[in-house]
């Protein structure tokens, strides 16, 4: 079995996710070899839980170690791009965790101007990565959660249009304080969980466009994007664990293609129930239900919440008592397990992976463009 060392930036709270399922991808050695962050102590907890070889002080330490074949960062935004560089530039291939990049100035700044840095950016980078015998993995997990390549492959075997794709993320909050802030983020709820089920329409209509041989491309995007829950009460906030600074913790997008067909994209910071994750797509002869997260695969009822503390359920549930759509098989449903399989196979053979570049820069062009619209009130098209 071939073996990949794996160097971790970042471990915390997504590193954890990636770490459980490199253990589970299939047909790969996955070695958890060494792991660094910028927090001394996190480090050394994290790399004795899941049994790494090194802990290193600095990321220069860990790049200029030969043995590691693959950085995977899973740190805040505003670091992601310095590091996809750094690490290209020492031989390394790199895994990012989304988003690619962003603009991390304040919340008030002029979004159009934002959108526009994130454009060159990405033509940067674009540049950056030409010729490169070192590859760039996107960790959009969407993309590889099995409902979304199920509904892949009838698209392929139908040929048929998506007339309306529609996705959701959201969730009572995130952990991290970081979410609260543009300057670490670059947003808030639209470019922390919107940006998932926007990849995976992005790319189911690539998908649909490659097996019909047409050219399709996103032209505009209309969003709304606010702070819903600015005037409640501290004592009202309730189960919401997001206390957003200058961010948004409620969007919505529509996105228009330049064949005339819709993709809406939902994004909150302030549902409560655990997290909702989902897909759906919509033809001329299918309606297509990805539902990921709640599922009803297993469903638990109990009446005294105590007696289940040690027993996982689903992320950000607030209580355990009564129904619970409990989570079966979450990194393979969620589709940690096959983005990293699918990784490891490119680096490999030198095959390109599903979720690269492309799919993560088409995304950054239509998160910034949404809030260009959110901004501006009005639909926004895309250069
Ligand atoms: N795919 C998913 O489902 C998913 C879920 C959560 C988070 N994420 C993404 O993962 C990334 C990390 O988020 P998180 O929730 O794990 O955050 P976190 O705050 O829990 O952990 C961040 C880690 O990065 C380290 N760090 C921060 N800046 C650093 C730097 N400059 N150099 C080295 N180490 C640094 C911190 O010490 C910490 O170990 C973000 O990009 C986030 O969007 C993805």
């Amino acid at each position: 079995m071939k073996k990949f060392n794996i160097g971790f930036i970042g471990c915390g709270f997504a590193a954890h996710l990636h770490a459980q399922a490199y253990s589970r991808v299939p047909g790969y050695h996955a070695n958890l070899y060494a792991a660094c962050s910028d927090d001394e102590e996190q480090t050394k907890t994290f790399v004795e839980k899941f049994g790494f070889e090194k802990a290193y002080g600095s990321v220069e330490q860990m790049l200029s170690d030969s043995n590691v074949d693959i950085i995977d960062i899973i740190v805040p935004p505003i670091a992601h791009l310095g590091l996809i560089k750094q690490a290209m530039d020492n031989g390394k291939h790199v895994i990012c965790e989304k988003p690619l990049n962003g603009y991390f100035g304040n919340g008030n700044d002029d979004k159009v101007i934002m959108y526009k840095q994130v454009c060159e950016e990405l033509d940067d980078l674009k540049q950056f990565l030409i010729g490169r015998k070192e590859q760039l993995f996107y960790a959009e997990n969407y993309i590889y959660a099995p409902s979304v390549i199920k509904i892949k492959e009838i698209i392929e075997t139908t040929g048929e249009k998506f007339l309306l794709l529609k996705g959701e993320e959201a969730h009572s909050g995130s952990h991290a304080p970081h979410a609260a802030l543009w300057s670490m983020n670059g947003g808030g709820c639209l470019i922390r969980q919107g940006c998932h089920p926007l990849s995976a329409l992005l790319y189911l209509k690539q998908a649909e466009a490659k097996r019909r041989k047409e050219d399709i491309s996103v032209t505009s995007v209309l969003c709304d994007a606010s702070q819903v829950t600015l005037r409640l009460p501290s004592d009202e906030r309730g189960s919401i664990l997001s206390n957003p600074v200058d961010v948004e913790d409620w969007s919505e997008t529509i996105v228009t293609f330049s064949d005339g067909t819709k993709a809406v994209i939902s994004s909150g910071d302030m549902i409560v129930g655990g997290v909702r994750n989902s897909i759906e797509a919509y033809t001329s002869n299918g309606c297509y239900e990805g539902k990921i997260a709640p599922n009803d695969a297993f469903m638990c009822y109990h009446t005294d919440a105590s007696k289940l503390s040690n027993v996982y359920m689903t992320e950000k549930v607030e209580t355990k008592a009564g129904w619970q759509y409990v989570f079966l098989r979450e990194e393979e449903m969620r589709g940690y397990v096959g983005e990293l399989e699918n990784f490891l196979h490119c680096v490999d053979t030198g095959e390109k992976p599903e979720s690269g570049f492309e799919i993560a820069s088409e995304t950054m062009k239509v998160l910034y463009a949404s809030y260009a619209s959110a901004a501006t009130n009005q639909r926004f098209s895309l250069e």
